[in-house]
Formats: structure tokens, C-alpha cells, sequence
């Protein structure tokens, strides 16, 4: 029975910080001070927050570019990352190209185009192989780098204001992309979404606020609009 539950808990993408604090180098003031929080179930995820609050910090935290000062990170995910500007994170020609160089481990030809079909399907870009970057709309550049999360196996995506310079339309495209993976019935995803854009939190499973350096208990998005 135990055997059965810890494989299961292992699918499970779950990420925790116990008592976290981080300042940058140079500054005594903390910026993430004796932060709690926990995700442990698969869902879209998103967190407010004022400017200079510390949200990009703390999602820096999570996917380990930074260590804490003190307190301890626990992470049993696959972390990927969605930043605001996609022109900062692809780096290749085309869009095969760019997901092949996201596939890490040794696969056949055939499974490889078979991956990169399913994946642009996923993300609502099929057919896409061959377009050229510079082709995309923004939102489009931004489901290419979710696709390259994808198809790296990435199982917990962090997305950093991923929506702040997309127009309406590709604003609603990548949230209800991103809203799908994460119930899809075979490998449902876990996403955190930072936004300053509140129209976005209805399409949250939980919200919480970043404040003070810390984040309050996650809440139901209705909720949280109107408190
Ligand atoms: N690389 C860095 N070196 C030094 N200080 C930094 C660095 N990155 C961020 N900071 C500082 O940490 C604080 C929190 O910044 P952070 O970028 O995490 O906030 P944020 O909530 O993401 O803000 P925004 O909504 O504007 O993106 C700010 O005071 C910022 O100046
Ligand atoms: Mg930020």
C-alpha cells in the first residue's frame, strides 16, 4: 500500500518553501522573508502582487537560479520557466528547431517528430513545424516556449507576467492554452502564474498575494477579486 502511494505522490508535482528568506547581495533588507507556501496538487496557480513585491524572486527561488538565505526549498517538479518576453528565451530559426534543442534525452528520429507534432497541438500550434520565429505573433512565440516546456518533460511551469505584452486576443489564447494543459486527463500540468492583469484570475484554481515578503493562504479567485 505504501509502495503505492509513494509512486503516486512522486507523479505529483509538489513544491514547498519552509520559513524562506532571500535578500540580494548588498541589501539588508529581505525580500522573501519567512515565506510558507505549498502546491501539491496539479492546477493553474496565480499570484499578485505590487512592483518590487518579489514575485520574479521568488518563482527565481522555485526553479533554483537562487539559493534562500535561510529556510529550506522543497521541490519534487520538473520546473520549467515562461518569461514575460519570449524574444529573451527562444533562440532558434524556426520552431522545430527550437524545440529540438528542449529534447534532452536519446530518442528516435520517428519519435521525435512524433513529439513535436504533439506537443504544437497542445499548445494550439499545429502544422507549425517549419515557420519560421520571426513569423509568430507574440502569443504564438509565447505557446512555443510552453511547447518547449513540453516537450523537455517539464511537469510544474513558473510563467512571469507571461501575458504583460500580448494584445487581448493572444492574452485569452495562452491563459486558456495554459488553463487546458493543466486538466488535460492523461498528464495534467501544474502552472504558476504571476499577473498584474486581473481579468486573468478567473481562470485561476487558487490565488494568493505576494506582501511584505510573504504569501498569503491561496484563495478562491472570486474571493480574492473582491476582498
Ligand atoms: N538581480 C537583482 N539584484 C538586486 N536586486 C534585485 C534583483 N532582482 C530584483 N531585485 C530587487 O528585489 C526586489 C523585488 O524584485 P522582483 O523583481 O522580485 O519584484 P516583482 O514583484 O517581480 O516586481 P514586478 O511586478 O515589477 O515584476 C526589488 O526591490 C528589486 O529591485
Ligand atoms: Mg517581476
Amino acid at each position: 500500500m505504501s509502495v503505492i502511494r509513494d509512486h503516486f505522490e512522486k507523479e505529483i508535482p509538489q513544491v514547498s518553501f519552509k520559513d524562506v528568506s532571500f535578500s540580494w547581495p548588498g541589501k539588508k533588507e529581505n525580500v522573501i522573508s519567512k515565506c510558507n507556501f505549498a502546491i501539491e496538487k496539479t492546477g493553474l496557480w496565480m499570484i499578485v502582487g505590487e512592483n518590487g513585491s518579489g514575485k520574479s524572486t521568488f518563482l527565481k527561488l522555485i526553479n533554483g537560479i537562487i539559493k534562500p538565505n535561510n529556510g529550506k526549498v522543497n521541490s519534487l517538479a520538473k520546473v520549467g520557466m515562461v518569461f514575460q518576453n519570449p524574444d529573451h528565451q527562444i533562440l532558434m530559426p524556426n520552431c522545430r528547431s527550437e524545440l529540438l534543442i528542449h529534447i534532452s534525452q536519446e530518442i528516435s528520429k520517428k519519435a521525435i517528430v512524433c513529439k513535436i507534432e504533439n506537443v504544437l497541438d497542445k499548445v494550439g500550434l499545429p502544422g507549425f513545424e517549419t515557420r519560421p520565429v520571426h513569423t509568430l505573433s507574440g502569443g504564438q512565440k509565447q505557446r512555443l516556449t510552453i511547447a518547449c516546456a513540453l516537450i523537455s518533460d517539464k511537469n510544474f511551469i513558473l510563467l512571469d507576467e507571461p501575458t504583460a505584452l500580448l494584445d487581448p486576443t493572444s492574452q485569452l489564447k495562452v491563459v486558456k492554452t495554459i488553463k487546458k494543459l493543466t486538466i488535460d486527463k492523461e498528464t495534467p500540468l501544474t502552472a504558476l502564474w504571476i499577473t498584474h492583469r486581473y481579468e486573468e484570475l478567473i481562470y485561476a484554481d487558487a490565488v494568493a498575494e505576494m506582501k511584505n515578503g510573504n504569501l498569503s493562504e491561496w484563495q478562491q479567485p472570486s474571493k480574492f477579486q473582491y476582498n
